[in-house]
């Protein structure tokens, strides 16, 4: 697997937009006249998503109904509110009280929230009206100057039926999930993640008990891994036990697609069950029934994670094309179409889901970071998603790193560092890559992804399971400014002989923990490849699962055109791949960065 070339932030923002007497206003309307309020709006902004919290001092005579409005400056859209009935045409929105809710007394306050989505900028609002009135003038921070023209249209008449009497324990917090049926924008920020028990007492048996609570992914790496192999657990088994973590929370769930017809085509390791032509069955056999139970209702209310088709598009982009390290297996694969088909395929069956996110693979910095590939590489994206029955919403956004080791962030050095006038793009390690790590590779894709025409709103997730690259040899600063390469080489704390290189690296430690939106754009960054899970044998060895030897996962192998025949960097007496490999997860372990405690 996976080869090469070939958090919920929380900027609390706060706006006040305060004042409003509203007998300083020439009034239309008595009760116009009498209406007063200031209002705080505070947002906790992630990604391209929000949530406001918004709360109403009544500053006029006792209300027993309200209604707030707004304008928007930008495209914020409501997805989703509490406390209130929120309506909203265009830009301009309408928040009204409930029954439980109408009554403010002077001076009382009462509140409501949303969540919301946006693209560009979020403006905050600083203008409001209640029931019709501006509450303008004054605003105390944000530079809120509040409406100066009244209202053109007095308020609504009161409400002929009074309220009915407010239920005792009225509703504080948000609902906990949208209904079944509506996305959010970034499935990971106020959720928890799914602890797969099978992985978990393997990780806490081998010496891991303090990353052994972790969210990592299942992978449905064949048709019988749906029912379970030899006595595990299935999908539905995982999906019972998912709803059972959750209880009742939103907990997200990350499934891996991963049985492509021709599986694997660049590399012998994770070669699978399918021939190259069994479109059919893939589509029948894989994807139909693992549709059918994420659709299962019982399950509506988990956020479904489909990591698709982990290394399959990038492997046509590069690998198929006749170039140095291009495969036939490749080239046969790009020739029929059909991992097209099955990508297209598995978008659309399961986008179509009420409550699934589908990440498409996008290999990582060091595979597409070249401008050369990664163009063609958004387009091919683009293709898949815009053809045999997928759209673009069905895609939530693209994974990288999947399965690999590079990091997340190299602290010491980057992209535009020049030594002496060189650029480090011309180092030995760098390679004239115009990215050298996992994160800024990942945002320049999304943007790639977006002129191309993808919407603002797809978000990045990053495989930092196995990229933490800690322990005694971790560099604490920059390298000598002799050369590019001392700079590069004595800064760069990704190890790897070349960063090329795939298979059970030496060296490599734990990464950063599963982390909702740790920095904008990017979703997650997620453990998809379970440590302590081999990426490969090191020699052949008999097996019924399609996978073969790959001499990448040979310590003694001397490398191949895609990592610049290198030292592929494997540890020693690997298992097959997907198999436990202590000896690789005492590493991860002790070379784990941040540090386990
Ligand atoms: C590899 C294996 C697969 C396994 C996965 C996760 O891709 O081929 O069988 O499930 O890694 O360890």
């Amino acid at each position: 697997m996976v080869r090469r070339r070939t958090a919920a932030l929380a900027a609390g923002l706060m706006v006040v937009a305060s004042g409003g007497v509203a007998a300083a206003l020439s009034s239309p309307s008595a009760s116009a006249a009498t209406a007063g309020c200031s209002v705080n709006y505070s947002v906790n902004q992630w990604d391209s998503g929000f949530t406001a919290n918004v709360t109403i001092t009544n500053t006029g005579p006792a209300l027993t109904s309200w209604n707030l409005g707004w304008t928007f400056a930008g495209n914020q859209k409501v997805t989703q509110g509490w406390n209130a009935t929120i309506t909203q045409t265009g830009a301009s929105v309408s928040a009204a009280s409930l029954s439980y809710n109408g009554a403010i007394a002077t001076g009382g306050t009462t509140s409501f929230g949303f969540n919301g989505s946006y693209s560009g900028t979020n403006t905050s609002p600083t203008s409001f009206t209640l029931n019709g009135v501006a509450c303008g003038g004054g605003g105390t921070s944000g530079g809120s100057t509040g409406g100066t023209t009244p209202p053109t249209t007095p308020p609504t008449t009161p409400p002929t039926t009074p309220p009915t009497t407010p239920p005792t324990t009225p509703p504080t917090t948000p609902p906990t999930s949208p209904p079944p049926g509506q996305k959010v924008d970034n499935p990971y920020v106020g959720a928890k993640g799914y602890v797969n028990s099978e992985w978990s007492a393997e990780a806490a048996a081998d010496g891991g008990q303090a990353i052994a609570n972790s969210s990592t992914a299942v992978w449905l790496d064949r048709i019988a891994a749906i029912n379970g192999v030899n006595g595990g657990m299935g999908l539905k088994a995982h999906l019972d036990a998912a709803v059972q973590q959750a209880a009742g929370q939103p907990l997200t769930i990350e499934l891996v697609i991963y049985d492509l017809p021709g599986r694997d085509c660049a590399a012998l390791a994770s070669n699978g069950e399918l021939g190259p032509t069994e479109i059919g069955r893939y589509q029948t056999d894989y994807i139909d029934p693992i549709a059918a139970l994420e659709g299962n209702s019982a399950y509506s209310k988990l956020r479904i994670v489909n990591i698709i088709e982990p290394d399959s598009l990038p492997n046509l982009v590069t690998n198929a094309g006749g170039t140095d390290g291009s495969t036939d297996a490749c080239a046969t694969m790009k020739a029929n179409g059909n991992y097209e088909k099955g990508v297209s395929y598995a978008l659309s069956k399961l986008g179509a889901l009420g409550n699934t996110y589908n990440y498409i693979d996008a290999g990582h910095h060091a595979w597409l970071g070249w401008d050369s590939n990664l163009a063609p590489a958004a387009q091919e994206f683009y293709k898949v998603a815009t053809s045999n029955g997928a759209s673009l919403a069905d895609v939530q956004g693209f994974i990288t790193n999947t399965a690999n080791y590079s990091a997340t962030v190299e602290p010491n050095f980057k992209v535009t560092d020049n030594v002496n006038g060189t650029s480090v793009r011309q180092s030995k390690w760098v390679d004239w890559n115009n990215y050298v790590d996992e994160q800024s590779f990942a945002l320049g894709l999304r943007n790639q992804l977006i002129s191309d025409g993808f919407p603002s709103s797809i978000g990045m997730l990053i495989d930092t399971g196995r990229n933490g690259w800690g322990g005694s040899s971790r560099p604490t600063g920059p390298g000598a400014t002799t050369s590019v390469d001392t700079y590069v080489d004595g800064g760069r704390i990704d190890r790897r002989i070349h960063a090329g290189n795939w298979c059970n690296q030496s060296g490599a430690g734990i990464g950063a923990r599963p982390t909702a939106a740790p920095s904008a754009n990017i979703d997650a960054y997620v453990w998809i490849k379970p440590p302590g899970e081999s990426d490969g044998a090191s020699q052949a060895i008999s097996n019924d699962e399609g996978k073969g030897f790959d001499q990448m996962c040979d310590p003694t192998y001397g490398g191949n055109a895609r990592n610049g025949n290198n030292a592929t960097g494997a540890l020693p007496n690997s298992p097959l791949a997907g198999h436990w490999f202590s000896a690789q997860f005492h590493q991860l372990i002790a070379n784990a960065y941040p540090p386990l405690s």
